[in-house]
Order: C-alpha cells, then sequence, then structure tokens
C-alpha cells in the first residue's frame, strides 16, 4: 500500500489550491465530547505544521449556542502569535470586540441562503442578517482585518428543500458588497451535486463574481464532496474548505454531517498533480491521534486506509 497515490494530470484543472482547514472550528463545534483547550490548541498547530495554509481556529459566537467553542479566548490566548493569523467565527459586533481583543487579524462571517436557518443559526431573519453583519463588516475592514464571508444551505436546506441559484447568489452578492473579500459556499447538508456545483459557480460568473473570490465547502452526508470538488475544480475554483479528519456539522442543521475530508481532498490532489503544500501522512497522524481524544474512529476513507495500513 502506497502512501501517495500515483500522479496522473487530468486537461484544463487549476496548478494549485488553497486548502481552508476548519476541523478545530467546523469539526470541534458540533462533537459531544468537550475536548480540552490545550488538546485543541495541539490541533491547530499541528495541522499548521502539516503544512496546512490556513487553520480556522474557533468562534466567537454566544457560548451558550456553541458550548464546545466556549473557550475561544483561552485558546487564542495557548495559540499566541500563531492563533492570530487563524480566521475565526465572528457573527455580530460583540463577538468582533471579543476577537479584537486578543488580537485576531482574519475574521469569518457566515449567513444564510434561506430564511429558515437564518432564524435557526442567528436568531434573525434572511434581511435582518445583512443588518447584524454590516457594521460588523465595516469596523473590521476598519480595523485592517480580512473578512471571508460564508453563505450556508446554498444546495438544499432540511426546512425549505431545494435552495434556488439566484437566491443563493443574492445573498452572496450582499456579504460582497458589504466588504467580504472572499465568499464559502457552503452545502451545509452536503446534499449538492456536481451539476448543481456547476450551474452555481457559473450563476455567480455571470453575476459579476469572479471565481478567483469563490471557496467551496462541501459536507460530505450523501458521499458526494469529492466529486462536487471535481466539478467545482473544473469550473476554476481554487479553495476548498476541507476538515482534517471528516469531523464536523453543524448544531442547528440536524443533518448536517462532517465537512470533506482534508485526507481525501489531499489524495485526490496528489493523484491530479495539483499543489497543495499540505504532508498527507502528517495529517492523517493527527486525525488517529484527535479521533483517539473524541472517543470514535475518523469518517474519512483515507485516514482509515492508510492507519490499517500502517502508512
Ligand atoms: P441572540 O440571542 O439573538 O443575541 O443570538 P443578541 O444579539 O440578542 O444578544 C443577547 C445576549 O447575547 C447579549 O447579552 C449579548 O451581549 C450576548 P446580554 O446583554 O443579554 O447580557 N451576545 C454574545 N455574547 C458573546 N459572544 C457573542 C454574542 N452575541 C451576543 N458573539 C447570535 C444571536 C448570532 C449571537 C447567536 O444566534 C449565535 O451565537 N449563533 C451562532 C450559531 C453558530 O455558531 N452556528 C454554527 C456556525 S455556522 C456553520 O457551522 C455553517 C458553516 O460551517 C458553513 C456551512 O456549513 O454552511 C460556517
Ligand atoms: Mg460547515
Amino acid at each position: 500500500m502506497s502512501e501517495l497515490p500515483m500522479t496522473v494530470r487530468a486537461d484544463g484543472l487549476p496548478e494549485r489550491v488553497t486548502i481552508y482547514e476548519v476541523g478545530p472550528r467546523d469539526g470541534l463545534q458540533n462533537e459531544k465530547t468537550l475536548v480540552p483547550t490545550g488538546v485543541k490548541a495541539e490541533f491547530v498547530t499541528r495541522l499548521l505544521a502539516a503544512g496546512l495554509p490556513v487553520v480556522e481556529a474557533t468562534s466567537f459566537v454566544h457560548p451558550k449556542w456553541v458550548p464546545q467553542l466556549a473557550d475561544a479566548a483561552e485558546l487564542m490566548g495557548l495559540l499566541g502569535e500563531a492563533g492570530r493569523d487563524c480566521p475565526v467565527l465572528v457573527p455580530n459586533e460583540r463577538g468582533l470586540d471579543r476577537a479584537l481583543e486578543l488580537g485576531a487579524r482574519h475574521i469569518a462571517v457566515f449567513g444564510s441562503a434561506t430564511e429558515t436557518f437564518a432564524q435557526k443559526n442567528l436568531n434573525r431573519g434572511l434581511d435582518e442578517q445583512f443588518a447584524m453583519f454590516e457594521p460588523t463588516v465595516r469596523r473590521a475592514r476598519d480595523a485592517g482585518l480580512d473578512v471571508r464571508a460564508y453563505v450556508s444551505m446554498c444546495f438544499g436546506d432540511p426546512w425549505e428543500g431545494g435552495v434556488p441559484v439566484e437566491q443563493v447568489v443574492g445573498v452572496g452578492k450582499r456579504l460582497i458588497d458589504l466588504g467580504a473579500s472572499q465568499l464559502s459556499l457552503g452545502d451545509t447538508i452536503g446534499v449538492g451535486t456536481a451539476g448543481h456545483v456547476t450551474a452555481l459557480v457559473s450563476a455567480f460568473e455571470a453575476a459579476g463574481t469572479a471565481t478567483g473570490q469563490l471557496a467551496m465547502h462541501f459536507h460530505d452526508t450523501y458521499g458526494q464532496a469529492l466529486a462536487n470538488t471535481l466539478a467545482a475544480l473544473q469550473a476554476g475554483i481554487t479553495t476548498f474548505d476541507a476538515s482534517a479528519g471528516g469531523l464536523g456539522g453543524c448544531p442547528y442543521a440536524k443533518s448536517a454531517t462532517g465537512n470533506l475530508a482534508t485526507e481525501d481532498l489531499v489524495w485526490m490532489l496528489t493523484g491530479l498533480g495539483i499543489e497543495h503544500g499540505v504532508d498527507l501522512g502528517e495529517v492523517v497522524a493527527t486525525s488517529v491521534w484527535m479521533a483517539r481524544h473524541l472517543g470514535r474512529p475518523s469518517p474519512s476513507a483515507v485516514v482509515r486506509a492508510l492507519a490499517e495500513s500502517g502508512a
């Protein structure tokens, strides 16, 4: 069993992609086990050491809404200078104040493409969410911070069903207009399929959003995340969110399961000859270590295959 796939390039794909690691935030926000802050700090540090260029560390949301990440300030303290370059989730001005106090340089706001999920996740309506984001993004930008914006439920919503592509583009454009430098399009419940990905990217392009401003955030609930990633690569996307070991989900969307596993993504990119800068063996070792802390095996096929082969 080899540690890496053979590389065979396919035409029309990017030379290089950026993997945006969300395991410590999206992964751990949904775990029943409360992970000690020191273990979280080691998780982030190991992922950075494995070559992941961006590691989203935690969230400055209301601690009662996401108790798993209530130790955000303590974690940032343990991470020190390295933590300031790790993006953190911020929903509102209160969250921004907390992040600014700790010297965060990158934040991410998170909007919803649907009314129901905006209510469930942010306690705001679809339009109301922008009133919360507007001063947050403006003040963050004025303070010199970089702001990413997520759009959730881009491919389907557990309460509303299919979500029209134009509705997603409308929400995404409003977030860019507020000052977000990058939009991460979330398949929160993993229902998207490849043609839908192509159509969504084309719709953003037609509406004037450069492909370089888009990132894809796939959850792997229905096993479509890698197929959807390939469709997005073919459409010119070069930033992909993934979570070490396939941890993840959203506590406010019951059908959300783990993110696309970083290891599964790295395996495919390596096979395609697309540069990513990540050491696969190091990420697998980190996920095996984290799985021991969580008391359950990683759902990633690549982690299982490599861990079992002893690679
Ligand atoms: P709310 O209850 O409407 O808040 O919650 P509020 O503005 O009415 O304030 C009520 C109290 O909370 C006030 O305190 C505020 O100061 C305090 P009081 O004056 O009563 O003492 N408060 C805060 N405290 C600490 N930190 C804060 C904060 N904000 C207010 N940031 C709120 C609104 C947005 C805060 C809440 O709904 C919330 O925290 N939601 C977060 C939910 C969440 O984190 N979901 C998971 C992340 S999203 C996701 O996973 C999807 C993604 O991965 C992409 C994808 O997969 O699609 C990104
Ligand atoms: Mg997510």
